[in-house]
């Protein structure tokens, strides 16, 4: 019975809680090609990511959405970790990012921040938790850094949420802008599409970065608009751009956690690149576990717990005595 096996001391072989950081891969093939994963480093911030930007040297960005994920993204050196909205289509299955809420992002940064002890946090500003009111926005930002330990905040638009970049900024919050294609305006963009590619639509980009920058954003992130329009901005600016979508020509990149490793059930756009498929490998593991416990291959006795002999013998006589009682 699960309880009983709980209650031995084998059952404390199931989980270790200590850092498996220096432990040699479970799999070596899965080693990522030539990459190294970062053992113990300086904790990131504001300071280091500008020192990073002033340097020119690119800044990696990666969504993450639990603890496990946030781990290995962290052991890896990604520099900053987003706990993105895009949480509402990778993990919990919604066609975009509009429905998931502030209580649902708090639960998932959580958990990262508990996975991450390096990297730079950023909490997603989910849909309505900053449009209608600047006071709301800067409470809603503010429980991101104290119930979730997030360094940093992100929200989408530009001049239209300038004020409320200021608001969250003065409240000693580092805010992360977010123009472009911005899934949270998928209805009024007509679908999720590229953006900024007439001249009036690039020239209102540039005008939105350069809003956001005096705002105070710390950096901006540009999604899905041609590269060298993402360029001509991010040499206007003197905050970095993190690109997605927009070309080489930026401060640094973000991707979806899910795209890359090959989890995403959404079609992976164009702009993604993907550099593993556990997609398939956790079918495979899945199929054959399956197949396994069908036919009686799982478990074998290396995977049961054992019975000291004069115990199971007391057991049998006492028991074999209640059968013979009743
Ligand atoms: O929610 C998200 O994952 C994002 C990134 C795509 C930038 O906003």
């Amino acid at each position: 019975m699960p309880k009983t096996l709980d209650s031995t001391p084998d059952a404390i072989d199931r989980v270790s809680p200590v850092a498996e950081i220096d432990a040699p891969p479970a799999h070596p093939a899965g080693a990522s090609s030539g990459a190294t994963a970062v053992a113990r480093a300086e904790k990131i911030t504001v300071v280091t990511i500008a020192a990073k930007y002033r340097r020119g040297e690119p800044i990696s960005m990666l969504t993450a959405y639990d603890y496990p994920m946030a781990r290995l993204v962290d052991q890896a050196g990604v520099d900053i970790i987003l706990v993105g909205d895009s949480l509402a289509m990778v993990v919990l299955g919604h066609a975009d990012t509009l429905s998931v809420t502030m209580d649902e992002m708090l639960h998932h940064a959580r958990a990262v921040r508990r996975g991450a002890e390096r990297a730079f946090l950023v909490g997603d500003m989910p849909f309505m938790s900053y449009q209608a009111d600047a006071h709301e926005a800067v409470r809603n930002a503010g429980r991101f850094l104290q119930e979730a330990g997030m360094a940093a905040v992100k929200l989408e638009g530009g001049r239209a949420v300038a004020r409320t970049v200021r608001a969250i900024a003065r409240a000693g919050i580092p805010v992360q802008g977010h123009i472009g294609l911005a899934p949270q305006s998928v209805h009024a963009m007509g679908g999720f599409k590229v953006q900024g590619r007439t001249q009036l639509a690039a020239t209102r980009l540039l005008d939105d970065a350069l809003a956001l920058e005096a705002a105070g954003c710390f950096s901006i992130v540009l999604e899905g608009i041609p590269d060298r329009l993402a360029a001509y901005i991010t040499a206007r600016l003197h905050i970095p751009t993190i690109g997605i979508g927009a070309g080489a020509g930026v401060s640094g990149q973000v991707l979806v956690l899910h795209d890359i490793l090959g989890l995403s059930s959404r079609q992976r756009p164009r702009f993604a690149a993907q550099y593993a498929d556990l997609g398939a490998a956790i079918r495979d593991a899945a199929t054959t576990y399956h197949d396994d416990v069908t036919h009686r291959r799982f478990p074998t006795h290396s995977h049961a717990y054992s019975m000291p002999d004069e115990e199971w013998a007391e057991f049998c006589r006492l028991n074999d005595g209640d059968r013979m009682k009743g």
